[in-house]
């Protein structure tokens, strides 16, 4: 049974767009795949603390001593990795925030970017970051209020969301990424309309790739 792994992020409800489109990906991977589960992991309503003292003091201790209190400390961030692990792809609603990517999500990284379970670090080694994480593809749905961000725009420079993601899901192994891209939330103009409309054909040709044999999406 394949699962796909959903995870949310924006803050809105009713008129996330990043939402619409996530569900959207999840329906229609769910028509095609009527045996698959569907895990919905929603960081835009129930955000994972950010890592503190105890998180940080357990992570980075050795794992063989780590005390009651420690692994208490890192439950949060061992259900988040477990689900991750165990997903066959992943859909990521990532709306941009101030250039980047919401604190809630920015959290979610934090908690499952972690030492000795999805990427080892060897300092005496000539590469010393391993990413632990099998490939598995990763479609990331952005939304921006102002499209002139989204890659090829006048205000690309500004855009700090995409490299951010990029980097932190290829630093634990998932490289095989695709960004579909929302512009002009803040304008609802016809640049909207179109962004919007090309997403929605986007996300729908996408899962229908991704449910069954589950290939490679980015090369
Ligand atoms: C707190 C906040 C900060 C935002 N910062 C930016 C920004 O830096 N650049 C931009 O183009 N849009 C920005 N926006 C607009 C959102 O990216 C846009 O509305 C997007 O559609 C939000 O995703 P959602 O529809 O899934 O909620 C911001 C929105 C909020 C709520």
């Amino acid at each position: 049974m394949h699962k796909l792994l959903v995870v949310d992020a924006s803050g809105r409800v009713t008129r996330s767009i990043t939402r619409r489109l996530t569900r959207r990906f999840a329906e229609a991977w769910r028509a095609r795949e009527p045996g698959g589960a569907v895990l919905h992991r929603d960081v835009g309503l129930e955000p994972p603390p950010p890592v503190d003292e105890p998180w940080i003091a357990a992570a980075f201790g050795d794992p063989a001593t780590r005390s009651e209190a420690g692994r208490a400390a890192l439950q949060t961030s061992d259900a988040l990795i477990d689900e991750l692990e165990a997903a066959d792809a992943v859909v990521i609603g990532a709306p941009m925030y101030n250039f980047g990517m919401p604190a809630q999500l920015k959290a979610y990284f934090d908690q499952v970017i972690r030492v000795g379970r999805t990427f080892g670090f060897d300092a005496t080694a000539a590469e010393p970051y391993q990413p632990l994480l099998r490939a598995r593809p990763v479609v990331v749905i952005v939304s921006l209020g102002d499209g002139a961000l989204n890659p090829g725009g006048a205000l690309a420079h500004l855009n700090f969301l995409e490299p951010h993601l990029t980097t932190c899901l290829g630093f634990i192994g998932l490289t095989d990424v695709t960004f579909v891209r929302v512009g002009f939330d803040e304008f609802q103009d016809g640049r909207f309309r179109a962004s919007i409309a090309a997403a929605e054909a986007e996300v729908d040709e996408l899962a229908a790739r991704l449910a069954g044999p589950l290939p490679r999406l980015a090369s």
